[in-house]
């Protein structure tokens, strides 16, 4: 057998410190129509995607959680209704999924770190910044809030920190050479944002280690420095391959990459940093990467903390996995953004799929049924009403391929759309109801049907990548065996068999009701608000639970805490005899004087911890909620008669 082609084609991989919003879905979706559609043409298709779960924003998230870093990506992960569980919904037809904690990529980090050090490209240097002490982080001047640390408000000063940095300005100009190519980037319009923003005002050398924070991949020749996000994230496209490694052994196959898709915030990453890195490791480049626009709403970014992520289960549970693939991929052009919305969607559905596509099969078949018992005589007879549909059924495949090939995927469907509207359009205009009406019509209106099967047959197969569970239906319906699907056949004119029998089945795609839809899905959104806003805190066992030390306080005093504008210090009767001292940043809510003799609850067995000079020996429990983008937080008081030392259980 002749040996395929290779196409190795790559998602960016996810950060998990959240669910996954409809975004993400798209990026994903749109990749996995671009694996599919080369299968079809008959590629060796690797696709790959998976998760980026190291770095500060997951360490302080699991910390919020009061669960291990690797617990807490974990149960975004591959929990329920996690990013497997999701792209398993979606139909994602990824070939690997890689995640950056497991021990094969970690392993070829280090050793990646390490060649460069050694080659002398990366060196040991000083990271400078704003240093908030309390907080132990370093923040840039666009990072501080009023010149002040953005976590506590508190002063920060210039500080020093040793840090490893990778020799990013020695590649610039074979980067910019590369770039200027036209080939490696694309959309053209992102080729000039990249050498004018970034290469153009010179770029610095790029700091690759962290010392602030623990979760990374650590540097094995020096511990307490861990790898930068980014260095362990770009190289998953070569250890998923077995770089490095011994998991897998298609480095040598697959790489160099035929594509890396990416969203438009992270082209730089991928334009500039990682083919440097590349050049300093002496590998080969990968011949491409697009960068995709945006899902926006409103004209502005999905995002947790704006409160308007739409959440893809909630649409694919309501008008289908397929329906939701192909909203995405035939609405937007890919390499720009899209609003999104709910009315766009609907209209969608019900034009393309519902009244173009879903008619299309459900009146041919009903006809083919109703005319001939589902199986079409062997008599034909052409007319010159034929010839337009012939052309189309014979030239659709070149033109979507032409699009297809360039990433255009919307432009792809448009074409595939063109013929569904042309045989719907023939319909018309050959009246099968009226030639039914005269046995002499037979073979005339065979013909009339079969033509009809085999525009559908055309758009099926070319629909493929992206509605594949809906085409598999309908190929079904249409009678078309598998040989009857293959890409060879898909500009060919009388590939069915002329005496095919059809099964009028299920509709594909029933119509949505706009208004009533509409208004489901506000309350639905209503209603999955609040647990959105949750924190992802995993199971803990009774045992677990029993663990905190949880007792009732009386307030002995209470002093704001000087130079602090959060803290407050109190002196309590915990029920021991002794007073404790706790501290607590609750001045913004409360006035000391208002607390002496509350009766409030505290965690005792928590470590003492040093704030603004002063010990802390537990911690007050307040109830906090987030209202219109403002913080409500409420000491839990209870009634006074409770005794001071009573456990709460
Ligand atoms: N972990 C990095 C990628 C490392 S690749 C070596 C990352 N992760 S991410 O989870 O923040 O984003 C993953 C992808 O989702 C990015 O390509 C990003 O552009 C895309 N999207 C996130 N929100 C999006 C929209 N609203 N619309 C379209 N794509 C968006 O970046």
């Amino acid at each position: 057998m002749e040996k395929k082609e290779t196409f190795y084609i790559t998602t960016p991989i996810y950060y998990p410190s959240d669910k996954l919003h409809i975004g993400h879905a798209y990026c994903t979706v749109a990749t996995d129509a671009i694996a599919r559609y080369k299968r079809l043409c008959g590629y060796d298709v690797m696709f790959l995607t998976g998760t980026d779960e190291h770095g500060q924003k997951i360490e302080e998230k699991a910390k919020a959680a009061g669960v291990t870093p690797k617990e807490f990506v974990d149960k975004i992960v591959t929990g329920e209704k996690g990013v497997l569980d999701l792209w398993k919904l979606m139909n994602i037809s990824n070939d690997r999924f890689i995640r950056t904690t497991d021990d094969y990529h970690v392993e070829a980090v280090q050793k990646i770190f390490r060649k460069m050090y050694e080659k002398g490209d990366i060196y040991k240097g000083a990271y400078k910044g704003k240093y908030c002490t309390p907080c132990e982080s370093f923040w840039t001047e666009s990072q501080l809030v009023d010149g002040k640390c953005p976590d506590c408000g508190r002063p920060v000063h210039d500080a020093e920190e040793e840090a490893y940095f990778f020799r990013l300005s020695k590649y610039a100009k074979p980067v910019q050479e590369l770039l200027e190519t036209g080939e490696f980037l694309q959309p053209a319009s992102r080729v000039n944002e990249m050498i004018n923003n970034f290469i153009k005002p010179g770029l610095e050398d790029l700091c690759v280690s962290r010392t602030s924070f623990k979760w990374g991949i650590p540097v094995d020749f020096d511990p307490g420095h861990v790898v930068y996000v980014w260095v362990d994230a770009l190289f998953n496209y070569c250890t998923a391959l077995g770089f490095l490694n011994d998991k897998y052994d298609d480095y040598d196959k697959y790489w160099p990459a035929s594509v890396h898709i990416v969203g438009k915030e992270i082209v730089r990453f991928h334009s500039i940093i990682w083919p440097a890195m590349l050049m300093s490791m002496e590998m080969p480049l990968p011949k491409r990467v697009y960068g995709h626009g945006w899902l926006v709403i409103d004209g502005g970014k999905m995002s947790k903390s704006r409160g308007n992520v739409v959440d893809p289960y909630v649409l694919a549970e309501r008008f289908g996995v397929d329906a939701l693939r192909f909203f995405l991929l035939r609405t937007f052009p890919f390499g720009s953004d899209g609003n999104f919305s709910n009315e766009l969607l609907i209209n969608t559905i019900n034009k393309d799929l519902a009244n173009d596509l879903g008619n299309l099969v459900s009146r041919t078949t009903a006809m083919v049924e109703k005319y001939f018992g589902g199986t079409l005589p062997q008599e034909r007879q052409a007319d010159e009403l034929d010839n337009e549909l012939m052309d189309f059924i014979s030239n659709t495949k070149s033109r979507y391929r032409k699009q297809m090939d360039e990433f255009q995927l919307h432009l792809g469907l448009e074409e595939v759309f063109k013929l569904i509207q042309r045989a719907n359009k023939y319909i018309d205009e050959t009246t099968p109801w009226v030639l039914a009406k005269d046995e002499a019509n037979k073979a005339r209106l065979a013909t009339v049907m079969y033509n009809l099967l085999e525009a559908l047959r055309v758009s099926l197969t070319l629909l493929t990548p992206f509605i594949p569970e809906s085409c598999e239906k309908a190929f079904d319906q249409i009678g078309a065996d598998e040989s009857c699907k293959a890409w060879e056949n898909a500009d060919k004119y009388g590939v069915l068999p002329l005496d095919v029998t059809v099964h009028k089945g299920e509709t594909l795609f029933p119509r949505v009701d706009m208004e009533k839809t509409l208004k489901e899905l506000e309350e639905l959104e209503h209603r999955n608000k609040a647990p959105e806003a949750k924190p992802v805190l995993p199971d803990v066992t009774i045992d677990e639970f029993a663990k905190c030390d949880m007792r009732v306080c009386k307030v002995l005093s209470c002093e704001a805490v000087k130079k602090s504008e959060k803290l407050l210090k109190f002196q309590l009767d915990d029920g021991s005899g002794t007073p404790r001292q706790i501290l607590s940043g609750i001045h913004k809510f409360y006035e000391p004087e208002d607390l002496v003799g509350k009766t409030v609850v505290a965690i005792l067995n928590l470590p003492p911890r040093k704030m603004m000079g002063q010990m802390s020996c537990g911690m007050l429990l307040s109830a906090v909620k987030e209202i219109d983008g403002k913080e409500e937080l409420h000491l839990v008081m209870l009634d006074d008669s409770v005794p001071a030392g009573s456990q709460l259980c």
